[in-house]
């Protein structure tokens, strides 16, 4: 569907974004992290079509967004970062503007209309000024434009940007089920959104993509090692005991049971071991009954930090 290739944009000397390369594949939903001023909104600009990169291309449905502006453009609906809107407009007459603007017309235009309109539950506020509506409204009037010519890719750039928790909600509820219709990629700075949204992320920070996979592959990749939460039918020292010949173990805590004949641990092993299996192998030979054996998920938040605070030390 999408593809960016080595990517660079400078303003200037300042560097927005260099190196970039990504694919999307039709029906993902991927979500661009990175802190301000990571180079999310000059990617989004550079997808798009409304910058051009000092180097790269960006090939969408098989063509150049660089040879081919006018036809790729039709493939996507954006919501720009900030959202722009014609405060002056009743929303009724901006979204039927938008279309003609599209391409749309006559019976077509009332359709997609009407679709757009139930689809992002704007209906109230057709006939008020665009100026006179809340956030939140404002915000599904931009995601209904970007709608409006049913293009299979929406690119949106902090869609939940400056609303309340119920709006917040209620845009990531509508972004998930635009979703099962189109191609999706959206930005944030908020790494709960993208876990509650997302299929993919790609981390971008200082102009440069840091990673690409699933979430559960990032939190890989940042945790250094596996965590485990495992329980023993055992005395504790007989626990201990066993955990400190396997080799593999870097690390291991106890974590209270309330309960003398069971035992608890919370056990980190090393980079891409396959602990699990190992663990297990050897409660059988001692003959230690496994209660319980789960992963700990490390949380985006600690992975992030991770990345910024590595990338820091680095710097020193
Ligand atoms: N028009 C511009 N002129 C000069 N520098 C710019 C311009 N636009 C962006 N930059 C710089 O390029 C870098 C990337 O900015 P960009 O707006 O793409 O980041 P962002 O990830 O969208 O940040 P935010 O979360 O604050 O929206 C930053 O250093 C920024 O200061
Ligand atoms: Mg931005």
């Amino acid at each position: 569907m999408l593809n960016a290739v080595g990517l660079k944009k400078l303003y200037g000397n300042i560097k927005g974004v260099e190196n970039v390369n990504f694919k999307v594949e039709k029906g993902e939903i991927v979500g661009f992290l990175g802190p301000n001023g990571a180079g999310k909104t000059t990617t989004m600009r550079l997808i798009t079509g409304f910058l051009y990169p000092n180097e790269g291309d960006v090939i969408i449905e098989g063509y150049s967004i660089l040879e081919n502006p006018v036809l790729v453009r039709k493939f996507i609906g954006y919501l720009p970062e900030s959202n722009p809107l014609y405060e002056d407009l009743k929303v009724s007459e901006y979204l039927e503007f938008r279309g003609r603007i599209k391409g749309l017309k006559g019976k077509n235009l009332k359709e997609r209309m009407d679709y757009v309109v139930q689809r992002c539950e704007i209906e109230e506020v057709m006939k008020k000024l665009i100026g006179s509506c809340s956030k939140g409204f404002r915000q599904r009037i931009g995601i209904a434009n970007s709608l409006i010519n049913d293009p299979p890719l929406l690119i949106l750039d902090e869609p939940t940007q400056g609303l309340d928790p119920a709006q917040i909600y209620h845009t990531r509820e509508l972004i998930k089920s635009l979703s099962l219709d189109h191609t999706v990629i959206l930005s944030t700075h908020i790494l709960s959104e993208v876990e509650a949204i997302c299929s993919r992320v790609l981390l971008i920070h200082k102009g440069n993509i840091h990673f690409d996979g699933s979430l559960d592959d990032m939190r890989a990749a940042f945790s250094g090692g596996t965590q485990l939460k495992i329980s023993l039918l055992c005395p504790e020292n007989k626990g201990v005991e066993m955990l400190s010949q396997i080799y593999n173990i870097v690390k291991f805590t106890v974590i209270p049971s309330g309960d003398e004949k069971i035992c608890s641990f919370k056990v980190t092993s090393k980079e891409s071991t396959n602990i699990r299996e190992e663990i297990f192998w050897k409660c059988y030979e001692n003959k230690i009954p496994l209660l319980e054996m789960s992963l700990i998920k490390r949380t985006l938040e600690e992975a992030f930090l991770k990345m910024v605070s590595e990338e820091r030390e680095e710097m020193q």
